[in-house]
This record gives C-alpha cells, sequence and structure tokens, in this order.
C-alpha cells in the first residue's frame, strides 16, 4: 500500500479550506489571500483529485457578472491544466450581513427569497462544472433565543426552499444530490438540524428524499459528545452518507477544524477502518470523494498550509494501512468471535420464528441460565480494542 496519495484516493478539498486566511473573532488575517488557480494547482501536485466551493469563495459576494465569469473561467482553465474535478459545490448563506437571520428560516420573507435565488444560480453553475453533490450547511439557520425562531415554521420554511431545489434539479435534467451538513452551534447559538440524526429525520418528510443526504464532519458531531463514526454507521445504515467532511476535533468546544486525525485519533481509525472495511461484501462501505474540511491554524504561514494540506491526505492513508492490517492479523479475527461480534448478524428469530413459537421455547427464558452472566461470560471488548490500539501505534 501507498502513502503517496493519487486521484484514485478522491481526496478533495474546500477552496475555503487552505484559502483559510487566520481571522478569528479575536484577531485578523495572519496570511495573505490565496488565489483560485494557485490552490488548484498546489492541491494537484500533492495528489488531490477535487476541489470544492462556496459561490463566494471564488468571486466576492455581489460581483459584476464580467467579475464572476472570469472568475469562472480561471478556475476552468486551471482544471483543465491540472486535470483536478469539482465533485461539489455549496453556497454562502452566512458571511453577507443580509444573512445574519439566516438565508432559508431567516424570519424575513425577503431576504429568503434572495436566499434562493443565491443558490438555485450556484446549483446551474455546479452542473456546468460537473459537480455530483451541492453541500447545505445552514450555519446562520437557527437562533439564539427561544422567543426569537418558530423552530416549527424555520423547518417548514427549510423544506419548502428544498423541496424547490429538488423539482429545480428535475427539471433542469441535472446530475446532482443534496447532503445537508449538520452542526450543533456556531455560528448561531442553536443550528437547525443539529445532528446526523436531526437531519435524517428531516430528510424523510421531503418530497423527494432519495435526492438527499447528509454530508456529516467529523468535528460537528463531535462537538455535540458524540461519536462520529457511529452516527456514519447509522448514514450508511440508511443509505444516507453522500458526503463526508474529515477533520479533527478535541472534545465538546468551538469548532477546531483540525487537520483529520489531529483530534480523537482512535475514532478516526475507527472511521477509516468502516469506510475502507465496512461494506457488505468487506470492501469499501463509501465510494464517494474524501472531503477534508479543515483549517489550516492561523499559526502557519503558506509553507504550513500545504504541509497541513498534505498531513491530511497522510494521515488518511497511514490509518488506512493500518486498519487494513487490523483486519488482516489472525488474532484479530479469533478476538472478534471470542467478543461475538459477527454474531450480531445472525437474526434473533429463527427463519420463520413467530412470537408463539418464541413463547413455546422454554430455553429463551424458562431454563435461560442468566446466573451465568454473574461472574462469567465475559465479552473480551477490552483485549479487541487494545489490538486496535497496538494496530494503530504500529506495534503489530
Ligand atoms: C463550518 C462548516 C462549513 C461547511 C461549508 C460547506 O463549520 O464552517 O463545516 O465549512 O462545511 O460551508 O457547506
Ligand atoms: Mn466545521
Ligand atoms: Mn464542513
Amino acid at each position: 500500500m501507498t502513502l503517496t496519495p493519487t486521484a484514485a484516493d478522491k481526496f478533495s478539498f474546500g477552496l475555503w479550506t487552505v484559502g483559510y486566511n487566520g481571522s478569528d473573532p479575536f484577531g485578523g488575517p495572519t496570511r495573505p489571500p490565496l488565489d483560485v488557480v494557485e490552490a488548484v494547482t498546489r492541491l494537484a501536485e500533492l495528489g488531490a483529485y477535487g476541489l470544492t466551493f462556496h459561490d463566494d469563495d471564488l468571486f466576492a459576494f455581489e460581483s459584476t457578472d464580467a467579475e464572476r465569469q472570469t472568475q469562472i473561467d480561471r478556475l476552468k482553465q486551471a482544471l483543465a491544466d491540472t486535470g483536478m474535478t469539482v465533485p461539489m459545490v455549496t453556497t454562502n448563506l452566512f458571511s453577507a450581513p443580509v444573512f445574519k437571520d439566516g438565508g432559508f428560516t431567516s424570519n424575513d420573507r425577503g431576504v429568503r427569497r434572495f436566499a434562493l435565488r443565491k443558490a438555485l444560480r450556484q446549483l446551474d453553475l455546479g452542473a456546468e462544472l460537473g459537480a455530483k453533490t451541492f453541500v447545505m450547511w445552514g450555519g446562520r439557520e437557527g437562533a439564539e433565543y427561544d422567543a426569537a425562531k418558530d423552530i416549527r415554521g424555520a423547518l417548514e420554511r427549510y423544506r419548502e426552499g428544498v423541496n424547490l431545489f429538488a423539482q429545480y434539479v428535475i427539471d433542469r435534467g441535472y446530475d446532482l444530490r443534496f447532503a445537508i451538513e449538520p452542526k450543533p452551534n456556531e455560528p448561531r447559538g442553536d443550528i437547525l438540524l443539529p445532528t446526523v440524526g436531526h437531519a435524517m429525520a428531516f430528510i424523510s418528510t421531503l418530497e423527494h428524499p432519495e435526492m438527499f443526504g447528509v454530508n456529516p464532519e467529523v468535528g460537528h458531531e463531535q462537538m455535540a459528545g458524540l461519536n462520529f463514526t457511529a452516527g456514519i454507521a447509522q448514514a450508511l445504515y440508511q443509505g444516507k452518507l453522500f458526503h463526508i467532511d474529515l477533520n479533527g476535533q478535541r472534545g465538546i468546544k468551538y469548532d477546531q477544524d483540525l487537520v483529520f486525525g489531529h483530534g480523537d485519533l482512535q475514532n478516526a481509525f475507527a472511521l477509516v477502518d468502516l469506510l475502507e472495511h465496512g461494506g457488505l461484501e468487506g470492501g469499501q462501505a463509501y465510494t464517494g470523494p474524501r472531503h477534508f474540511d479543515y483549517k489550516p491554524s492561523r499559526t502557519e504561514d503558506i509553507t504550513g498550509v500545504w504541509q497541513s494540506a498534505a498531513a491530511n491526505m497522510r494521515t488518511y492513508l497511514l490509518l488506512k494501512e493500518r486498519a487494513a492490517a487490523f483486519r488482516a492479523d489472525p488474532e484479530v479475527q479469533e478476538a472478534l468471535a471470542a467478543s461475538r461480534v459477527p454474531e450480531l448478524s445472525v437474526p434473533t428469530l429463527s427463519a420463520g420464528e413467530t412470537y408463539a413459537e418464541l413463547l413455546a421455547d422454554r430455553s429463551s427464558y424458562e431454563d435461560f441460565d442468566t446466573d451465568a452472566y454473574f461472574g462469567g461470560k465475559g465479552f473480551g471488548f477490552v483485549r479487541l480494542n487494545q489490538l486496535a490500539l497496538e494496530h494503530l501505534l504500529g506495534a503489530r
């Protein structure tokens, strides 16, 4: 296995990630702006296959049509020169003052109509560039105060908007699907659709649920104290993992957007193991872009920006290598069996068994030896986890 990224690995980066200039609520930029052509060129050299962007990353908010087109043409030329692709696009409905109370769910109807138009325009551009996924992260769709937002009304307006997009994509014949990105808070005190579970429940209410999935981000679930890998497993189970944002987060705090693996490394190992080996036949469980949504820390200069971009891909490939070794280790296979992990795939009822037969089965209840579970019948999960850790550390 090689640790040099290639296009086959499907690594992609947001223009806003390597382009992050270091500004935060406490200080201004620490780096100059990064031009899109340089971003595409350097990412291609490092082994990425895709660039993603918000409309406002490529051309400033309220650019003239000519300014917008100039930037689109420059991007297209850079893609042609490097062979890079645009697998996903998204709209910025959070930076401009007009979106201070959100886009699709602003209390101000005029703002909502403007947000719909802005998103439709970016849908057209995404289709033109061959993007297959349209991500929707509603960072400003939320509130700080309970009385300020009618949550049921906001969900209804969100639903109205995304139903409109689905119909638009169908009518235009675009080959695009939507991926909703949950986040619990930041920048709003509370954001609508705060977790993977909320988003999937919302999707089931839409007119075309099959066109909508999720774009979970490592740090966002971990900001809510949730197990990211477990959330991804449920999204896969429900056929809803349309895209993924990889990064690192250290516990319940602000959105850190660290390099992938620079947060909860054990959970990152489990995630790569799931994505690469969790398929029904044992292969990849997810074949879409491995998209990094991280921020090069504001302590870094441009050298550090490219080192951090490379670090995301290298960490992913290292974890993929370690996960393959974990799966191939006979002792791991034996420990999995001892922990009865495969037994969970066996249906609890026998084929065709009814509740009447279950009730008649004395071995399932009357004669079942529950006492054996006191002081015996351990599951051996700790041994299994230590084996995983040893593989992760390269000790096996
Ligand atoms: C964040 C989000 C964003 C989105 C992006 C794409 O916390 O800022 O993760 O980076 O991923 O807006 O929709
Ligand atoms: Mn984030
Ligand atoms: Mn993200």
